[in-house]
């Protein structure tokens, strides 16, 4: 059963580096996102996802955690966290942290005493194999840097040693079965840092590399999917309110293994790649469904999305976004007037949507060089945007010392220009949030059925007894259907309807009753 919290649910995701920045620093910090709570919650978002925020040396933007108990420095401390959660709560907005269960920093004590050549509490925290030459062969591994003679597996990049869960198929000497006493010593060790900060307030987590705890896994993950279980049945009866959203774009399975949410990622070709980010896979041509005239089908999504909706609607929900930290923004190839239909869609469709910070007012994406291990994920994790002033409103401090630079082009949207303009993006984003508040059709749990989806006419879907469609071409569109809705509750752009025959005009999106 999934945290009743959730049903009415919109949530804005935090890059905290790069939100709003209180002491003049060029880092964001939890300060900043206190002063602008008020914000998230007028545009319409009532809970938050902040990107790691702990003790890192960021070799991988706070996905290499040295500390999970404690706030990394350049945020702030764990006095300012606890305010965060208490302040939010004030506003009825939940905040789930990130929770990075599968690695950590290879500077992490854990892993520290892990390299030692004397065997010791943390030894097997980790994955090593049983001699410095003997590679963790078929997985990644580093050899030649501990005292220890082994060498130890990696979960992703060099810094980040892949924490032992154990194996569900045990083909070397050196692999430990699921049940083995070190693989549940760590697993108990991430019940306990979950355990600490939802007992200081936090509502839940959004969990890195979900899929990638236990290892030699069957196909259906069954061994990581029982990690999970045994940590949900901990949740319900300590937090049962608590929420859980994973990183592993397999809602089938990752709500069978226990979790609220999946992510519905972007991977080159997927359904949900090919509603914006369809130029990946066309060599230059852009044939996503949102891109006004490109020929796109938005049957390219449905056959993926409706199947997994079918078979998980009753058990937990499918989490669609914007973008996120690791993708280009929708900005990348979207103008404004295509993100609007883009958005309508998304924040109309079942399940617990997620907004990236900046995209409510269609921040670029920036071609600038790497940081903290980001490569091209860098552009898209640049300083929000708040008005016209010195960086954009994001800090206060130098130019040179901000985390990473403001866009620079003279028309850089900010949350000002969008506000003072009544038809720009972000107000758009925050009708559609509004009504979304407003209808419970339009929330998580409301049936949805696909009406028309026939290519070269507009999508018409229902959500319970909504009639919705979308025209993201630049020609105006006729489909007929048997339908009883005629009052018009929402339009962007234009659209009439008479006698089970509805028409939108060019790139429009409609509501009706
Ligand atoms: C997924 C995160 O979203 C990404 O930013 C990170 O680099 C990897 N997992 C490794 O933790
Ligand atoms: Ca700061």
């Amino acid at each position: 059963m999934s945290a009743a919290w959730l049903k009415d649910t919109v949530f804005y995701e935090i890059y905290p580096q790069s939100f709003y920045d209180t002491n003049g620093d060029g880092i964001g910090d939890i300060k900043g996102i206190i002063e602008k709570l008020d914000y998230i919650k007028d545009l319409g978002c009532n809970a938050l996802w902040i990107n790691p925020c702990f003790d890192s040396p960021f070799k991988d933007a706070g996905y290499d955690v040295r500390d999970y108990k404690k706030v990394a420095d350049r945020y702030g401390t764990n006095e300012d966290l606890y305010r965060l959660f208490e302040e939010a709560h004030k506003k009825g907005i939940r905040v789930l942290l990130d929770l990075v269960p599968g690695h950590t920093s290879e500077e992490h004590e854990w892993f520290r005493q892990s390299q030692k050549a004397e065997k010791n509490e943390y030894s097997d925290r980790y994955i090593w194999t049983t001699f410095c030459f003997e590679g963790a062969e078929g997985f990644p591994y580093v050899g030649g840097e501990s005292e220890r003679s082994a060498t130890y597996m990696l979960n992703f990049f060099k810094c980040q040693p892949a924490l032992n869960y154990g194996f569900r198929q045990v083909t070397k000497h050196w692999q430990l079965p699921i049940h083995h006493p070190a693989a549940l010593a760590t697993r108990e060790a991430m019940k306990d840092v979950m355990r600490f900060w939802l007992s200081h307030g936090c509502d839940g987590f959004r969990v890195d590399m979900a899929a990638s705890l236990v290892k030699n896994d069957d196909e259906k993950k069954s061994g990581t999917s029982a990690v999970w279980l045994d940590i949900r049945r901990m949740l319900d009866l300590e937090f049962p309110d608590a929420a859980m959203v994973a990183e592993w774009s397999n809602p089938p399975l990752a709500l069978r293994a226990g979790y609220d949410m999946d992510f519905y990622l972007n991977e080159r070709g997927n359904g949900y790649s090919t509603l914006f980010r369809d130029y990946e896979n066309h060599q230059g041509e852009d044939h996503s469904y949102f891109k006004k005239d490109a020929g796109g089908n938005i049957n390219r999504f449905l056959d993926q999305y409706l199947q997994w909706y079918q078979d998980t609607k009753d058990i937990g929900y499918i989490s669609l976004l914007s973008c996120n930290h690791d993708t280009l923004r929708p900005r990348y190839n979207m103008d404004e007037s295509e993100l609007k239909l883009a958005y309508a869609f998304l924040y109309t469709l079942p399940g617990v949507p997620f907004l990236y910070y900046g995209d409510e007012i269609g921040m670029r994406y920036q071609n600038i060089p790497t940081k903290e291990g980001g490569y091209f994920r860098t552009g898209s994790r640049t300083p929000m945007q708040w008005d016209r002033s010195a960086n954009l409103g994001f800090s206060t401090g130098c130019a040179e010392d901000l985390y990473l630079p403001v866009d620079d082009a003279e028309d850089a949207p900010t949350v000002a220009s969008q506000e003072a303009d009544p038809d720009s993006l972000y107000h758009t984003v925050k009708e559609i949030l509004a009504l979304r508040h407003s209808q419970e059709d339009l929330q998580a749990d409301a049936p949805f059925r696909v009406i028309c989806s026939e290519p070269g006419k507009p999508f018409v879907y229902q959500r319970g007894s909504l009639l919705l469609a979308v025209n993201p071409d630049s020609a105006s569109k006729t489909v007929k259907a048997a339908f009883t809705q005629n009052r018009i509750l929402y339009q962007i752009g234009s659209a009439s309807c008479k006698e089970g025959s509805l028409t939108l005009a060019g790139q429009s999106f409609v509501v009706l009753k």
